[in-house]
């Protein structure tokens, strides 16, 4: 290898020599090749059209959701137990076995709606997405900063993102085209109560928690299963944020998220969050009023309570914004040994969908840049080629079977760790139904009784602004849904419109909905 390196130094200047990607020393990276000082270029000029296509292919295609974020590296601590029970009766994960297990991590953290440049004072959702690069390769649980979503069935995605996201002639977010969506769609009530809430503004990234919100599995050695659901609790607090405290901040800075993270990490103030597990039998809980693969619901804590699994400190900024932040990947369905999916039906759209737009975004070989490697555990395949290969994955002893089975070489299977088969016995026939139980608005309701008193007023506050600029008809709905929910938050944002309980009396259920005995009865109150 020629080193270009020390030709043609000036005397007293050690800084290394600028090359093209070729290895070719730069000898004017100010002026183009052209004919005589005043031109014309020429086409041969190699390094300037290297340098300017280059540039011109800069940026890869945002993220479709979750375009603006930071992402900061650290550590996983297990605490060997959940709770006060050994973990290995719940699951196999090798990442939690063993007091002290420590594993690394990369955490994104981001808002939703915004574009890559876009204000970090969103009232919005925020992405809290972990990605554990453990001894059995890598473990991505991607969560947000609420605990509960929008809609519970992955087929409503793109339009829920479409109503959020900017009008598509207008490019204004606009109030009226999301209520319109969330007033047709019941199951969103307990993701408001809470989003136009004070959380709906995380004070910064580091004083936020962080939800799974979608259920999982767990998996034991024997191959018995249980529900879980993650929570990721801040050591440092919760904070959050005013509609007049973001103005203030936004109307100077849109970057404050990333800044203080960032900041704290430099001044070796480390960011840490425990890891809470809540669990309950894998079956379908008829005891309960709602189900608990519905990712619109929470699972009371007095019945099933987080229990602490370990903690997560973030010590180590990213060295390079595009490599680190912009081309990192995340995916649901990226899971080890003694975790699973439960058949939440949001949880299986979710995972298709990330492998399905990293390959897009970033590309076939998302998976070999070293961010997304698996980099604490071998990776061997039979994949092959793609766009920007810049390697082979191992294939074993014999570089010419990229095959399996052979009986000359190559690779084999693993062996299943337990005998294939878990969980309940599932029976049913092929249909589009939605869930039983849907139970819309009681914890829409009883999330806005636990609210303080001026988080309620906040809350009634921006309903209210926003509900202004809509039609009466979206005003009407979205009222009635309050009412549903809870008395006063009802009657609250009514008055602020100017809408009484008896001006929606006559509105009929909507049809994607079923209505409890209790929404019944309140809803027999309103005339
Ligand atoms: C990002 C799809 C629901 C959390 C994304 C991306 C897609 C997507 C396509 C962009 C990924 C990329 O470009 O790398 C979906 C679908 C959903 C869904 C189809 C519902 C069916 C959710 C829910 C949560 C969530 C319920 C929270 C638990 C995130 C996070 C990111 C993300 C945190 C950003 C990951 C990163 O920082 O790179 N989602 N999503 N998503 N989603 Fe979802």
């Amino acid at each position: 290898m020629t080193d270009v390196s020390s030709q043609g130094s000036r005397p007293g200047d050690d800084r290394r020599l600028l090359t093209d990607r070729q290895g070719h020393p730069v000898y004017d990276n100010q002026n183009q090749r052209t004919v005589g000082a005043r031109g014309p270029a020429t086409l041969e000029n190699y390094h300037f059209l290297e340098k300017i296509s280059h540039f011109d292919r800069e940026r890869i295609p945002e993220r479709v959701v979750h375009a603006r974020g930071t992402t900061s590296f650290g550590y996983f601590e297990s605490y060997g137990m959940w709770g006060d029970e050994p973990i290995d009766r719940y699951t196999r994960a090798k990442l939690f076995q063993g007091r002290g297990k420590r594993t690394d991590v990369a955490v994104r953290f981001s808002t939703v709606i915004g574009g890559r440049d876009s204000s970090e004072t969103a009232r919005d959702p925020r992405g809290f997405a972990v990605k554990f690069y453990t001894e059995d390769g890598n473990w991505d649980l991607v969560g947000n900063d609420l605990a509960v979503f929008f809609i519970r069935d992955a087929v409503k995605f793109p339009d829920v993102i479409h109503a959020l996201k900017p009008d598509p002639v207008t490019f204004r977010q606009d109030p009226n085209r999301i209520f319109d969506f969330m007033s047709q769609t019941p199951e969103s009530m307990h993701m408001l109560v809470n989003l136009f809430s004070p959380r709906g503004i995380p004070a910064d990234y580091r004083h936020m928690q962080g939800f799974g919100v979608n259920t999982y599995k767990w998996v034991n050695a024997e191959g018995r299963t249980h529900l879980v659901k993650y929570t990721w609790m801040p050591r440092q607090g919760v904070r959050s944020m005013t509609e007049e405290d973001a103005a203030n901040i936004q109307a100077t800075d849109l970057g404050h998220a990333t800044r203080d993270l960032r900041e704290a990490i430099d001044r070796e103030e480390y960011p840490e969050w425990e890891l809470l597990v809540q669990m309950m039998s894998d079956d379908e809980h008829p005891e309960l009023d709602f189900d608990p693969l519905d990712d619109t619901k929470t699972w009371p804590e007095q019945d099933f309570p987080p229990k602490p699994v370990g903690r997560m400190v973030l010590n180590r900024n990213v060295s390079n914004q595009f490599l680190e932040n912009e081309q990192i990947a995340f995916g649901t369905g990226v899971l080890v040994d003694g975790l699973d999916f439960s058949d939440d039906k949001m949880l299986v759209g979710r995972t298709f969908s990330y492998s399905d737009t990293q390959r897009y975004r970033v590309g076939p070989n998302y998976l070999q840049l070293p961010v997304n490697q698996a980099k604490n555990a071998a990776v061997r395949t039979n994949q092959q080629g793609g766009m920007m290969a810049y390697a082979v994955d191992d294939t074993g002893d014999n570089p010419h079977v990229n095959y399996e089975p052979s009986i000359t070489g190559g690779l084999r299977e693993a062996q299943y760790p337990t005998p294939d088969e878990q969980g309940p016995v599932i029976t049913g026939r092929v249909t589009r139904k939605r869930i039983p139980r849907t139970n819309d608005y009681k914890q829409a309701g009883q999330r806005f009784r636990l609210m303080e008193d001026w988080e309620r007023d906040d809350l009634v506050k921006n309903f209210v602004a926003n509900l202004s600029q809509c039609d009466r008809a979206i005003q009407e709905r979205m009222v009635w849904h309050c009412l549903l929910a809870e008395d006063e938050l009802g009657l609250r944002v009514g008055e602020g419109l100017g809408i009484t309980p008896q001006d929606v009396a006559h509105l009929e259920p909507l049809q994607s909905q079923t209505l409890t005995d209790e929404d019944r009865a309140r809803l027999a109150n309103l005339g």
